[in-house]
Parts: C-alpha cells; sequence; structure tokens
C-alpha cells in the first residue's frame, strides 16, 4: 500500500511512524513534511490540492489522510472523493464544525450539547452593547479559521471593546473575524478527546492533556500546544460519562440529522468545570502535540483502524496502560516573533524518546530548524514522573540557537 500524509508537522511525523510499522505499506509519501518524514518515505514539496490528487494518482496512492484543518476546510475530501481517490476525513460541509465557530456553536445549541452560553454577532454595534452590558470575564472569538489566534479572553469592557474593534473593523484576520462569538468564561482544566468515526458511530481514543500557554505554570500566550500527556490525569470516569451523555452521544445524533456523518477524525475541546464537561470546539482532525502521545500508546495497527472507519466496521480501540509525555522544544519567541535556519545537533543521543520533528527541514546531511514548533519528544513509562525523567533527559543533548521549552510538562 501506498499513503500519502498531508501536512508537516510533529503530528504527521507521528502518524508517519505508526503506519511505517505496517509491513502493508510499502511507499509513504508527505505533503510538504519535515526532517522525519524525510525519512520515513518521500517529502513532496507542495500542498496545493489539485497537485495532491496529481501525485496521488500519478503515483498509485492508495490512502490519503489529511493532518491539517485548512485542506478539510478547503475540500480537499470532496475533491479526491469526486476523482474516486480514497481519504480519510470529513467534506468542507461537515469541517465547516472546526472552519466555522458560529456554525459550530449553532450545531451545539440545536442539539443540546453541554456548552458555555454564547451570542454570535455580524454586526460591530450589536457586538460593543452585548459586551457593555455582561460581566467580566468574557471571550472574544472569531469565527472562521485564524491559526488558533482567533481567541481572547477579555477581563474588562476595553478589552473587549480592542478586540471587537480588531477583529471585526481593523480586520486583522480578513474575513475569519467579521462574525464573532462573545462567550461565557468557563474556568476549569481542558482535556482533548480524539475520536475515529466510521460514518455512523465515533469512537474515543483515551483523553490527552495539551500545554497550550508557553511558559512554566500556564502562563503568557497560548500556542499550537507545549506538551501533552496521556491519559489525561485529572479527567475521570465520572467526567467521562458526563461527556458521553451530554456531548458525544448528542453529536452522534445531530450529525445524522443534519446528514454531517464522515469517515474520520473528530476532536472534541472540552473544558471541564466543577458542573462538568462543556464542549469548547470542535476540530475534525488529529491534534498536535496530542496524537505524538496517542501514537505512542496505541495498541491497534493504525492502518486497521482507519481500515474499519473507512468501510464502516467499529473499530476496538485499544492503549497500553502506560503513561505518555511528550515535551515540544521550540524556537524562542514562538508563537510571536521567532528565528530559525539553525542547525540542530545532538538528536543522536535521543536514547529513551520517540523523536518526532515538526519545524524542522533536512539540508543535505544537516537538519535545520523552520519552523515555531522544531520537534517533539515522547516517551512512556508506568507513571508520569518516569516518562518525564526520559524525554527532559533526551532533551539535554539536543542544541540550537534559541532553543525554548517548558520544565513543567508531565509534572503533577
Ligand atoms: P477554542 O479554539 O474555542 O478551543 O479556544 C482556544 C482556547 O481558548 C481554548 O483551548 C481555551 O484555552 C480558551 N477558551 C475558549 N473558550 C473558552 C471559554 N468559554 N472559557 C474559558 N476559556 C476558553
Ligand atoms: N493541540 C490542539 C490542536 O491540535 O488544535
Amino acid at each position: 500500500m501506498k499513503i500519502l500524509v498531508v501536512g508537516n508537522g510533529g503530528r504527521e511525523s507521528a502518524l508517519g511512524w505508526k503506519l511505517s510499522q505496517d509491513s502493508r505499506v510499502t511507499q509513504l509519501y508527505f505533503a510538504n513534511g519535515n526532517a522525519s518524514t524525510a525519512a520515513l518515505g518521500q517529502n513532496y514539496p507542495s500542498d496545493d490540492i489539485p497537485s495532491l490528487r496529481n501525485l496521488v494518482i500519478k503515483e498509485k496512492i492508495d490512502l490519503t489522510i489529511v493532518g491539517p484543518e485548512a485542506p478539510l476546510v478547503d475540500g480537499i475530501v470532496d475533491d479526491f472523493k469526486s476523482h474516486g481517490l480514497e481519504i480519510f476525513g470529513p467534506k468542507g460541509r461537515a469541517a465547516k464544525l472546526e472552519g466555522s465557530k458560529s456554525f459550530s456553536k449553532k450545531f451545539m445549541k440545536k442539539h443540546g450539547i453541554k456548552t458555555a452560553h454564547a451570542e454570535i454577532f455580524d454586526s460591530y454595534v450589536e457586538a460593543l452593547k452585548y459586551a457593555k452590558d455582561h460581566a467580566y470575564p468574557l471571550v472574544v472569538k472569531a469565527s472562521g479559521l485564524a491559526g488558533g489566534k482567533g481567541v481572547v479572553i477579555c477581563d474588562d469592557y476595553e478589552h473587549a471593546e480592542s478586540t471587537l474593534t480588531q477583529f471585526m473593523m481593523d480586520r486583522i484576520f480578513g474575513d475569519a473575524g467579521i462574525r464573532v462569538i462573545i462567550e461565557e468564561y468557563l474556568e476549569g482544566f481542558e482535556t482533548s478527546v480524539i475520536a475515529f468515526s466510521n460514518g455512523e458511530s465515533i469512537f474515543p481514543c483515551i483523553p490527552v492533556k495539551d500545554y497550550k500557554k508557553v511558559h512554566n505554570g500556564d502562563t503568557g500566550a497560548n500556542t499550537g500546544g507545549m506538551g501533552s500527556v496521556a491519559p489525561c490525569p485529572f479527567f475521570t470516569e465520572e467526567h467521562n460519562q458526563d461527556f458521553v451523555q451530554n456531548i458525544l452521544e448528542p453529536t452522534i445524533k445531530g450529525l445524522q440529522e443534519e446528514f454531517l456523518t464522515f469517515k474520520g477524525i473528530i476532536f472534541f475541546g472540552l473544558m471541564v468545570t466543577k458542573n462538568g464537561c462543556y464542549l469548547l470546539e470542535y476540530n475534525m482532525r488529529f491534534g498536535d502535540p496530542e496524537t505524538q502521545s496517542l501514537m505512542v500508546l496505541m495498541e491497534n495497527n493504525l492502518l486497521d483502524v482507519i481500515h474499519d472507519c473507512l468501510e464502516g466496521r467499529n473499530p476496538e480501540l485499544k492503549f497500553k496502560d502506560d503513561k505518555a509525555v511528550c515535551l515540544v522544544l521550540t524556537s524562542g519567541g514562538y508563537p510571536k516573533n521567532y528565528e530559525t535556519g539553525f542547525e540542530i545537533t545532538g538528536v543522536e543521543k535521543v536514547t529513551h524518546s520517540n523523536l518526532f520533528f515538526a519545524g524542522a527541514e533536512l539540508r543535505g546531511k544537516r537538519v535545520i530548524t523552520t519552523g515555531g514548533r522544531v520537534l517533539s519528544l515522547v516517551a512512556t513509562g508506568k507513571t508520569y514522573e518516569e516518562a518525564k525523567e526520559k524525554v527532559y533527559s533526551d532533551a539535554l543533548p539536543i542544541k540550537y540557537d534559541y532553543e525554548y521549552y517548558r520544565e513543567d510538562i508531565g509534572k503533577f
């Protein structure tokens, strides 16, 4: 089998690593890929949909798996299916559950899915009026895709006003911010539940904790993720029952009623408060860096699970009874301004962890930083402490200019 993985992050490195263990897989392709995927298969230097379709046809690729949200929202699945090509993921209509926060909020409300109270605004004046009349903090969200930067927690009216002005008038995210959601602020801990859909039902993996803030102790700016641990240690069986009853089951019913069912991934971004689980968002793809922790614990053959979903069977997901810790090494300054182009050394000294490159490219024999999130180190152990010790000891010999990582991933 030949498989194309679309994307170039640590997530795609981890998916490629898992797929490469399958003897049926004869060739892996990545678009665009990175330094890890270059070692697992062939990197293809373009990610626009028609050129990927041409690659799949020309190379007779059997299956495409999509990592990031943008190609899904842009309709890569619709395009491939209309050409008779096998692809794992939702069509554009269902990917809108991630691509449009107003669409997903309406879906949640309509189908009785437990979520924060929110109002949707197209009018700047109406949004300001609402913001003036409500208690703080309030959460202001751009409806469209804004590269993870479209959510602002506002502590007072002045902050809400300046955020609404930036989104709706200055259009800092272009059309993505002309419609906004103003949402009740929820206090609790976050959990990511990534699940496989077979077109009829949804099968959750173990819950994962993502570390979103850039600095130790969950301080500083929100990032794409500075680390993850699986299973999330705070998510109890009671939380799980609440999730299944008030979020998962009504989602399955809602997808069926709206003819939005699909074969792919659905990722529930939860906030767990003292009143139980609330759904913050859907992502219609694997999470990054959650996938890195999940893949090292997954006992199933990933291709079997994907085939089960594509053929409408129920996958039986199995995970090791261990703990996984994923530490993300970044370029200092990320998620704001950072410099790249520096050689990474010491990776050959990594002994206890899986190393998944992300923003790092192979140039000749050297690996050079190219992005904010440079690589992930992932290790497992009987305890979080054991897994944490492994990733931190493996991070020590890795060197590049402006290297930065949190020191408290997996520390409880
Ligand atoms: P979202 O893209 O909607 O998941 O929002 C991004 C991040 O903003 C989340 O992961 C949370 O950390 C935070 N956030 C979003 N909505 C809320 C909310 N209603 N209350 C508190 N924090 C939130
Ligand atoms: N780690 C969160 C995400 O992938 O969106």
